[in-house]
């Protein structure tokens, strides 16, 4: 055991790590160190308290995240065998697993992964082209839209996706079809419930859950079965949450019926950091974390231990820019060493070989290659790198969406595809008006959740930023990048 794991934190860190309180929300900024204190609590309950690692359920947002925690917790000398360090999903899947083995309920159900769900829901679109009127209905929709067959396939599963996390039934869906005004958004809602049902219907043939159902099924069983949730409370007595910013309702719907009044509930997380609105990811849960848990403990981190300081500062005027925040006053712990990079390129081949060859130079210097990271708004933008780095002997394993870099960080990070307009980033398509309507969010809503992804990407940086971008088509949020952190770069 390290005995001076607390003499590394500071004074908010320690109160955050050592707190008795049975409520806590630790709102901080970016690389503030909440994920360091949420695994040195695991650590510090365990060494202190001498609580069981099976009585503690910690969960995060992705299996990586998940991984590192554990990595993180057995250098400090835990046992990390018993302990529940997951996923909402995998937390899910091990408690439906348990719960059908007990209660003698069988145990052949399947969970569809992500590729897999895909398939299913493709098929059933398939089998119902099918039928004429529906082949007929779908072709005339996606004409008069200007739609393609992907956006179409994308949206309906974004849609599919949020029902769920908000228990919209299809019943519901009917309903809500009925109060919309638009013609076409109402052709649309049509077309998904057909598609919706189909693909329940399935699901259920297969004795197949998708990530959304075994959440539900769960929460349903918690709900139903006070056996079940009273195993399950008092087992889990500390719950502990990364990256509550990003929860939606039927994950805090799962948290409530795991969390008795005995119960010790501590959440990290970042309203600037939101960034899963797209899912269901509803940014009140910690705004109101207060309303619902009125007794409950509030800590500030106000130092970011990870960045450089100008990066610090420019990403933050960048946020200010949002109307709708927690203010926050973010402190760099570290001096301003280096200016943050913009690079405008000719055109995209050059900003590419911009990237390639400076990671070349970079490796040549002695920068280990998995201190670098390229980031991009969608897979589109950076599929060229996972193709050209390896022709180069380079094996750049983190590249990667920013979506998919939540929560890490790296001492040199490349956001590339700061365009403007299609593809670009911001990343809104103007063809969003039938989905507008019926996710009853706006432009604005939209462009600031984009800005909060932007903020996440460029605060994943330790030292070094290049933000990657064309000379004739530059993105509004490199604009907002102040000049006085700024060194340009044309190419
Ligand atoms: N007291 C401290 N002293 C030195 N370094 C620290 C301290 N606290 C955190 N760090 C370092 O700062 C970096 C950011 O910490 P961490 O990842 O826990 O932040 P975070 O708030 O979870 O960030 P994010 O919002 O991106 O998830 C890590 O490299 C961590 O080791
Ligand atoms: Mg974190």
């Amino acid at each position: 055991m390290k005995e001076d794991f607390l003499s590394k934190l500071d004074d908010g860190q320690l109160k955050a790590v050592t707190s008795t309180n049975s409520r806590i929300l630790c709102l901080a900024g970016a690389g503030s160190g909440k994920t360091r204190v949420l695994t040195t609590r695991i650590f510090y309950l365990i060494q202190k308290f001498k609580i069981r690692p099976e009585n503690i359920l910690a969960i995060t947002f992705t299996k990586a995240a998940a991984r590192e925690m554990l990595l993180r917790l057995s250098l400090l000398g835990t046992d990390i065998k018993d302990l529940w360090c997951r996923t909402f999903h995998s937390a899910c899947y091990r408690i439906l697993r348990e719960v059908s083995n007990k209660k003698e309920i069988s145990q052949n159900f399947k969970v569809a992964d992500q590729i897999t769900q895909d398939k299913i829901m493709k098929q059933c679109i398939a089998d119902l082209q099918k039928n004429r009127d529906f082949a007929y209905n779908l072709n005339s929709f996606i004409e008069e839209n200007n739609w393609t067959l992907d956006l179409f396939f994308e949206e309906t599963y974004k849609l599919i996706k949020e029902c769920k996390s908000r228990f919209i039934s299809l019943d519901d869906l009917v309903e809500k079809a009925k109060k919309v005004r638009d013609d076409e958004a109402r052709e649309f809602l049509r077309l998904v419930y057909l598609i919706f049902k189909s693909y329940q219907e399935r699901l259920k043939k297969l004795n197949i859950f998708d990530f959304s159902d075994l959440m539900n099924r769960v929460i349903f069983l918690l709900e139903n079965d006070k056996s079940v949730s009273g195993h399950y409370q008092k087992r889990f007595e500390f719950i502990l949450v990364d990256e509550f910013q990003d929860v939606n309702l039927s994950q805090v719907r799962l948290l409530e019926l795991l969390c008795s009044a005995k119960n010790n509930l501590f959440v990290v997380g970042d309203d600037w950091q939101s960034i899963y609105g797209f899912r269901g990811g509803d940014v009140h849960h910690i705004l109101d974390f207060k309303k619902v848990y009125p007794d409950c403990e509030s800590i500030i981190l106000p130092y970011n231990y990870r960045s450089d300081g100008n990066i610090v500062n420019a990403a933050s005027r960048v946020i200010k820019n949002n109307s709708r925040q927690m203010r926050k006053k973010i402190k760099a712990f570290h001096p301003a060493n280096g200016k943050i990079n913009i690079v405008r390129a000719e055109d995209k081949a050059r900003g590419d070989s911009f990237v390639t060859d400076t990671i070349k130079k970079l490796v040549l210097k002695g920068i280990k290659q998995k201190d670098i990271m390229i980031l991009g708004r969608t897979w589109r933008v950076i599929d060229v790198f996972l193709k050209n780095l390896p022709k180069l002997g380079l094996k750049e394993v983190r590249i990667t969406t920013v979506h998919g870099a939540k929560g890490q960080e790296a001492k040199v990070v490349f956001i590339a595809g700061l365009y403007k307009g299609r593809g670009g980033f911001p990343h809104i398509k103007d063809d969003y008006e039938i989905t507008r309507e019926i996710r009853e969010t706006n432009r604005n809503e939209r462009l600031e959740e984009e800005r909060r992804i932007f903020y996440v990407a460029m605060t994943r940086a330790k030292e070094r930023l290049f933000l990657i971008t064309e000379k004739d088509n530059q993105s509004m949020f490199v604009r907002e990048v102040s000049r006085r952190y700024v060194r340009e770069i044309n190419c």
